[in-house]
């Protein structure tokens, strides 16, 4: 695992962009694995840039989000799929067709994850995947439990995390308690993951998830045990390092 800190936040969405874009460059049909939250934001305008100044292109990658609210419209302003769309489909050359968010619609829990990591594996696998953190370790919504689970799940959203993203609705009694995500076994699976991980809200459990024991109370510490990660963090979030 490859720790990077660097001095500021457009720094880190720099440095992933960066990786991002070689990983593209070098092979136009990556399949990516994206996250959503506040913290990509960045990286995804400056990913963006990258494609405005012809230095990339999105028109043969696939794309395959790591988790979307049950029960939320691909329309409503907080679902994963129109954050995707607004942030970065609709303003680089992907087709469309190529983007895949779990279906937060589908009510068939079975079928809604089964389809997702058969998705996955008839795309060949995911090349690189990002990731963000949550203050609670998870990634995904793979929240803090007592076991890893493996494939893509339905998933009760934690109070922490409803609460925490609760900001981006009108009132915590909007945001949905469930979601669909990818599994541990599923993000593991990514051939390279990339972490990047922002603000002082999140030095604690930088420090629990890459430097203290693997367990799945701390989601995130799994990644200690995958051969290619690099974790990408600013002053803040890198602030209680060893
Ligand atoms: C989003 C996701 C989550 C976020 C995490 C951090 O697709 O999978 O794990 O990465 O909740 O969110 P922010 O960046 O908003 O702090």
């Amino acid at each position: 695992m490859n720790v990077v800190a660097l001095d500021s936040y457009e720094a880190a969405c720099r440095k992933v962009a960066d990786i991002f874009s070689d990983h593209l460059a070098e092979k136009p049909d990556t399949v990516l694995g994206l996250a959503t939250g506040t913290t990509p934001l960045g990286l995804y305008s400056e990913l963006v840039k990258d494609f405005q100044e012809g230095k990339i292109s999105f028109a043969q990658a696939t794309t395959f989000n790591l988790d979307e609210y049950c029960g939320l419209e691909p329309r409503h302003h907080q679902s994963y799929r129109y954050f995707m769309e607004t942030n970065l489909f609709n303003k680089v050359d992907i087709c469309l067709e190529s983007t895949h968010v779990p279906d937060g619609m589908n009510t068939n829990t079975q079928d809604a994850c089964d389809s997702y990591e058969q998705a996955i594996q008839k795309a060949g696998g995911i090349d690189i995947q990002l990731l963000g953190l949550g203050i609670n370790g998870h990634i995904g919504f793979n929240e803090p439990a007592a076991s890893f689970a493996v494939a893509t799940h339905k998933i009760d959203l934690a109070q922490s995390t409803i609460q925490a993203n609760s900001r981006l609705f009108n009132g915590i009694h909007e945001v949905p308690t469930q979601a669909y995500t990818m599994g541990i076994g599923t993000i593991m699976a990514a051939r390279k993951i990339v972490v990047i991980v922002s603000g002082a809200s999140k030095a604690k459990i930088v420090r629990e998830a890459f430097f203290g024991p693997v367990v799945p109370q701390v989601p995130a510490s799994i990644l200690q045990l995958h051969p290619h990660v690099t974790v990408i963090v600013d002053s803040e979030a890198g602030a209680l390092i060893p």
